[in-house]
């Protein structure tokens, strides 16, 4: 028997891409097909490294070849990706920004925000990370970087801050400028201009995914950050108790004013549950179970995931390794899946701003 490309592309026709409800031939998934004899090989364009529907696309694939053409062919199936972006982001070589918000403080911003961006960076993805909390940055406590000072090079005849590098992402934060002993008074252009900065004059190279640690509640930092950038989207953490919830909504409010139009990518309960490390099955909902779901769900929205209550969060934070690098175990695990549905819920935004064509990549 005499397999043919056509064969292949029209058995891969019937493969939908099951967020994006298309088949992958039509979405321009589908590259590289080679079949000599029985051996048939073809590579799969996902949208993100970190698509949670990577073995199951995969699966349906190798069956679609075993059904429509012969259970005999030898299938190998090389599952890679190209992010998408939408839109121009303001940042050159920049596809995507995630601003993760929440309306009230200390809910976990910045501890979901760094792990987000290094389980994204974990897939294979390109990150960097900004610390935009003028008032309280944490990059550099949580990643290890007290003291830092990023290079200037010169770029093109122009200078450029060289964000810094650590655990495969770039960083950047407000605080590597600023003294930790000497609060700066800041004033609101002053704020405007130095978070503008951050993006503007970095040297970012190209990034699939650059994502935003916000201060709490809705000022100038997020009006300055959503009217200068076109977001791609925001993560909305909030914890389970009520006044959190309450608070969420109001942050999600900002976000949906016509004047910053910032598409809501879900939200991620953090210390829903309280987990000892010696009983890692026992779950306690010391705050009340479900809320953020509920909330999700009220504001018509992905839920994200939940991020349970656990003493080695805090400590990883304050010695310099995020969680998801320290341990492999419920932690990294809620973080990664965390990470994989805002990777999903960008590639669905994207793919919707775009239209029912195929799916652009910049
Ligand atoms: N799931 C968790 N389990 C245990 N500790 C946590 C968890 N999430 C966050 N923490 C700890 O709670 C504190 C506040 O978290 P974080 O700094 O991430 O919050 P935030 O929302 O960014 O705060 P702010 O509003 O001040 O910016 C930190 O000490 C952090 O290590
Ligand atoms: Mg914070």
């Amino acid at each position: 028997m005499i397999i043919t490309k056509e064969q292949v592309l029209q058995a891969l026709g019937n493969v939908e891409e099951p967020d994006l409800k298309k088949d992958l031939v039509t979405l321009n998934m589908i590259q590289d097909i080679h079949i000599e004899g029985l051996n048939v090989s073809f590579s799969v364009i996902l949208t993100t490294p970190a698509c949670p529907l990577k073995a199951l696309i995969e699966n349906a694939c190798r069956n679609a070849i075993s059904h429509f053409i012969s259970k005999e062919a030898v299938v190998s199936v090389n599952m890679t990706s190209r992010v998408t972006t939408q839109k121009n982001t303001g940042v050159p070589g920049v596809k995507n920004i995630i601003a993760v918000a929440s309306g009230k403080g200390g809910v976990g911003k910045s501890t979901v925000a760094a792990n987000l961006a290094l389980g994204l960076a974990k897939s294979g993805a390109k990150v960097g990370l900004i610390d935009a909390d003028i008032y309280g940055p944490s990059v550099p406590i949580m990643f290890g970087l007290e003291g830092a000072r990023p290079q200037a090079s010169v770029v093109d005849g122009k200078t450029r801050i060289e964000p810094i590098e650590k655990y495969g992402i770039k960083l950047l934060s407000i605080g590597f400028f600023t003294d930790p002993n000497q609060p700066v008074p800041w004033r609101g252009p002053m704020v405007s201009t130095a978070v503008k900065q951050l993006f503007n004059d970095a040297d970012w190279g190209e990034l699939d995914y650059l994502v935003i640690d916000l201060p709490p509640g809705t000022g100038d930092i997020h009006i300055t950050i959503t009217q200068t950038f076109p977001v791609t989207g925001a993560v909305i953490v909030t914890t389970p108790q009520n006044v959190a919830l309450a608070d969420a909504k109001k942050g999600v409010g900002m976000f949906m004013m016509p004047a910053i139009n910032v598409p809501i990518l879900g939200v991620v309960e953090n210390m829903s549950y309280f987990t000892p490390a010696e009983l890692p099955d026992n779950k306690y909902y010391i705050f009340g179970k479900g809320g953020g779901q509920k909330l999700a769900s009220q504001l018509d929205v992905p839920f994200l995931g939940e991020i349970p209550l656990v003493k080695s969060i805090s400590d990883s934070g304050d010695a310099g390794i995020p969680t998801i690098l320290q341990e492999d175990g419920v932690m990294t695990k809620a973080f990664t899946d965390m990470a994989q549905r805002v990777a999903q819920q960008v590639a669905i935004s994207n793919a919707k701003a775009l239209g029912n064509g195929a799916i652009a990549t910049v």
